[in-house]
């Protein structure tokens, strides 16, 4: 199938860009960082696209770009997201505008756009979006905004498949746990420097926090994702998965 993934210069997005290649379908690589879109693209010899997801516009010239090349798109990924870590009374307005305008405002215009693409072209398309654990338990320390964006991304996920199921289209989430990404390494040093600890101390407690006791890794999310766009999970919509080794069990 033809899959667009937002945000996959990086991390999660690119592990789903490699594992959906190497199950034989073709990606179309996106992302805000061009450079990064592209040698991911090169590397999985596809299209890159420089796309601002907060940015209606732009979604809409890579989805273009996408048809134009490799015919109708079957499959879209809304993984581009971004956090940052503040007590909650310490929180920017802009971080809080900022995190509802990637991870909820970008799920939503991608979703827009995915949706109408599929309905024109008839395709009984997949929609996932890339939610996180602190969409199920928001307490999540330093993390208040992304919360509520997360939580946002599952609201939004269970309306929009509701809306689409009469077309064929599904949507579901995949809610990650602590995974080794980029990300991460920028929370690590946040939280060590608001909790006064050193960075080992706060991956520790990543790992202490997941009962299958490893931190994730992008394929973990990657092959989940594989799942929910194939046809073995053509009865499942409007779910958000977990996918985080047990952590934040509740
Ligand atoms: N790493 C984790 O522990 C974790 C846990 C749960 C959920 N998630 C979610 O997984 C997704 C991927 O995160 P990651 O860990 O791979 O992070 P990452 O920072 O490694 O990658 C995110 C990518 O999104 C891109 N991006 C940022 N703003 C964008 C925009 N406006 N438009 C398009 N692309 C944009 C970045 O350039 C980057 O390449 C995010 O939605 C994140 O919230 C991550």
């Amino acid at each position: 199938m033809n899959v667009l993934i937002t945000g996959a210069g990086a991390g999660i997005g690119a592990a789903i860009a490699r594992e959906l290649t190497d199950r034989g379908h073709r990606v179309v690589v996106t992302d805000i960082d061009e450079t990064a879109a592209l040698a991911v693209a090169a590397e999985l010899d596809t299209l890159g696209v420089a796309v601002d997801v907060t940015e209606r516009a732009s979604i809409g010239a890579a989805a273009e770009r996408a048809e134009a090349a490799y015919g109708p798109l079957e499959g879209w990924v809304s993984n581009a997201g971004v956090s940052s870590m503040y007590p909650f009374t310490d929180i920017p307005e802009a971080e809080w505008d900022r995190n509802m305008d990637i991870n909820a405002k970008g799920v939503f215009l991608s979703g827009q756009e995915a949706a109408e693409r599929f309905r024109a072209s008839g395709t009984r398309g997949v929609i996932v979006n890339t939610a996180s654990m602190a969409a199920k338990q928001g307490a999540a320390p330093f993390l208040a905004h992304y919360v509520a964006s997360k939580f946002a991304v599952v609201g939004l996920t269970q309306a929009m498949a509701a809306e689409l199921a009469p077309y064929g289209i599904r949507v579901n989430a995949v809610c990650p746990g602590y995974v080794a990404t980029g990300m991460q390494t920028r929370e690590l040093e946040w939280e060590a420097h608001l909790r006064g600890v050193d960075v080992e101390e706060v991956q520790r407690l990543y790992i202490e926090d997941t009962p299958m006791g490893r931190l994730e890794t992008p394929e973990d999310v990657a092959t989940v994702v594989a799942f929910l766009l194939s046809n073995d999970a053509g009865f499942i919509t409007g779910e958000a998965i977990a996918v985080n080794g047990g952590a934040y069990m509740d």
